[in-house]
C-alpha cells in the first residue's frame, strides 16, 4: 500500500467513522437554537452500527473468543447485522442473524447480499419466550461449534467504541461548542459511550435520550419500574422491552417520548426539505430535540445522532400505501403547506389600501381591480381588512360618506400566515372567519380565500 496516498483504504472496514455533521435548516425551527445531525449513514454499511461491529469482532479476536473460520451470531434489528456481515465477509467468518418479523424486507435482503443467513422470529412475544429473537439466537450459539455471540446489548466493547471514536469525533467537529446531544437507545451503546465522553469534556452538556411510546426505557429511567407495559411501535432500532446492560442511565439527563406519527412525518420532511434521507429513528430523535429545545433558556447547539439511511425504509417510511395501512397518513391538510398551494395556483399579488384613504377612493380601487376585500396598512403595519359587504352596509345606512376616512370600517379579522404553515393552519383560520395573507418568497403579498383552498384540494384529489 506504500505507493498510494492515505486516501486509499486497506479494506472497506477502515472507512468506518469520521461521519459528517450537517446543520438541519428547514426541518427544524429557525430561531435561537442550531440543530445539527451527525450523519451515521455515511458509514459503509449505512449506519452507526458499523462502528460496533468492527469493535466487537476486534475484541473477540483479541480475547480468542472467535477463531478463524468461526461463525458470528447476533440477535439484531438489522443494522448491526449489516456491519457484522461486512466484517465477516472481509475476514472470512460465517454469519447468522436472528431478527424480529417487523424488520423491513430491504434490511433482510441486504444481509443476505453479504452472504449471511437470516432467521426471522415473531415480534409479539415476550423476550424470555423461546420464540423471541433473543432466545432463538442464544439457542443457535449453543448448537453451533466455533460460534461467537456478539451480544451487542451487553457487550462492553459496544459503548467503549463510541467512547473512543464517536464521542471524540463529535467534540472535535463541533469545536467543543455543543450544549445538547439527543440520541435513541437500542442497545444503549451510542448514547452511553458518546454521553460519557462528552460529559467528561464538559459536565454541563445535556444528554437526552429519545424513546418511542411503547418502549419501557422511559419508565425505568424515571420510576425504576415499568408503569406502562411495552407496546408495539413502528420505528425500528430504538426503544426496548428490557433493560440492556449497555444503557447507562447515569450519563443520561432526561428522556423525551415521541409517537410513531410524529417520527414518520418528520422523516419525510427531513428528506423533502433538507435532503437528509434518514431512517425513522433519526427523525424521532429530531422531534425529541425540537421538543426539548423549548425548555432551554439560552441559545444552544443541539446535535442529533442520525443512526441510519432512509433507503432501508423505502417500503415503509417512504411508501404511501404502507403508511396508510399503518394509520400513519394524516389528511392532506396536515401534509401540504401554504407554499404548495401558492405554487399550484399562482395568485395575483394583493392590492392594499392605506388607513388615510377615503371610502370613495377605495371603492374606486376595488371596482377597477374587481376585488371584494383589501388589507389596509398604516406604513408597514397591517391594520386590518376592508370588505365590500361592510362598505355597502355602512354607505346604505348613511353611517359613512364617500369622503370619510376608511379607518372606521377596517376589521381586525386578518392575519399573516407563513409559507411553512400547513393547510390545516390555514383552514383553522378560515374557521375563525379570519382573512389570511401570505408573503411569497419574492416578498409579494397575496390574499388567500376559502375558494383558493377548496380549488387546491379539488386539484389534489
Ligand atoms: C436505526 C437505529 N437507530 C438507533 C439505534 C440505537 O443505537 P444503540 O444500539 O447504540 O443504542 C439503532 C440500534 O439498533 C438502530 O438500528
Amino acid at each position: 500500500m506504500e505507493q498510494y496516498s492515505d486516501d486509499v483504504h486497506h479494506d472497506i472496514l477502515s472507512t468506518i467513522g469520521n461521519t459528517p455533521i450537517v446543520k438541519i435548516n428547514r426541518s427544524a425551527p429557525a430561531g435561537e437554537h442550531n440543530f445539527f445531525g451527525k450523519l451515521e449513514y455515511f458509514n459503509p454499511g449505512l449506519s452507526v452500527k458499523d462502528r460496533i461491529a468492527t469493535a466487537i469482532i476486534d475484541g473477540a479476536e483479541r480475547r480468542g473468543e472467535l477463531k478463524p473460520g468461526g461463525t458470528i451470531i447476533e440477535a439484531t434489528s438489522g443494522n448491526t447485522g449489516l456491519g457484522l456481515a461486512m466484517v465477516a465477509a472481509v475476514r472470512g467468518y460465517k454469519a447468522i442473524f436472528v431478527m424480529p418479523d417487523k424488520i423491513s424486507e430491504e434490511k433482510r435482503a441486504s444481509l443476505r447480499a453479504f452472504g449471511a443467513k437470516v432467521i426471522i422470529t415473531p415480534t409479539a412475544v415476550e423476550p424470555d419466550d423461546p420464540r423471541s429473537f433473543y432466545s432463538v439466537a442464544k439457542k443457535l450459539v449453543e448448537i453451533t461449534t466455533g460460534s461467537f455471540y456478539t451480544n451487542q446489548y451487553h457487550n462492553p466493547d459496544n459503548p467503549e467504541v463510541h467512547y473512543r471514536s464517536t464521542g471524540p469525533e463529535i467534540w472535535r467537529q463541533m469545536g467543543g461548542k455543543i450544549d445538547l446531544l439527543v440520541a435513541g437507545a437500542g442497545t444503549g451503546g451510542t448514547i452511553s459511550g458518546v454521553g460519557r465522553y462528552l460529559k467528561e469534556q464538559n459536565p454541563d452538556i445535556k444528554i437526552v435520550c429519545c424513546d418511542p411510546y411503547g418502549s419501557i426505557l422511559h419508565d425505568l429511567f424515571y420510576y425504576q419500574e415499568v408503569r406502562s407495559p411495552a407496546q408495539p411501535y413502528k420505528v425500528e432500532g430504538i426503544g426496548e422491552d428490557m433493560l440492556p446492560e449497555n444503557v447507562h442511565f447515569d450519563v443520561i439527563d432526561d428522556f423525551v417520548q415521541v409517537d410513531d406519527q410524529a417520527a414518520f412525518d418528520k422523516c419525510r420532511e427531513l428528506s423533502e426539505q433538507d435532503a437528509l434521507c434518514v431512517g425513522p429513528s433519526s427523525a424521532l430523535a429530531l422531534v425529541a430535540a425540537i421538543e426539548y429545545s423549548k425548555k432551554l433558556s439560552s441559545p444552544s447547539n443541539i446535535l442529533v445522532i442520525m443512526a441510519d439511511h432512509g433507503k432501508s425504509y423505502l417500503s415503509k417510511a417512504f411508501n404511501h400505501q404502507w403508511l396508510q395501512e399503518s394509520g400513519l397518513v394524516k389528511s392532506i391538510l396536515h401534509s401540504q403547506r401554504v407554499e404548495d398551494l401558492l405554487k399550484a395556483s399562482p395568485l395575483k399579488p394583493v392590492i392594499t389600501g392605506m388607513v388615510g384613504s377615503t371610502v370613495g377612493e377605495l371603492i374606486t380601487t376595488m371596482r377597477s381591480n374587481q376585488i371584494s376585500q383589501m388589507p389596509i396598512y398604516s406604513d408597514e403595519t397591517l391594520m386590518g381588512v376592508l370588505n365590500e359587504t361592510d362598505l355597502i352596509t355602512a354607505i346604505a345606512s348613511g353611517k359613512l360618506q364617500v369622503n370619510d376616512p376608511v379607518i372606521h370600517l377596517v376589521s381586525g379579522h386578518v392575519v399573516e400566515i407563513a409559507l411553512d404553515d400547513t393547510l390545516a393552519n390555514l383552514s383553522e383560520m378560515f374557521e375563525q372567519d379570519l382573512v389570511a395573507l401570505v408573503r411569497d418568497r419574492s416578498d409579494q403579498l397575496h390574499i388567500l380565500s376559502k375558494i383558493d383552498l377548496l380549488e387546491y384540494l379539488g386539484e389534489c384529489h
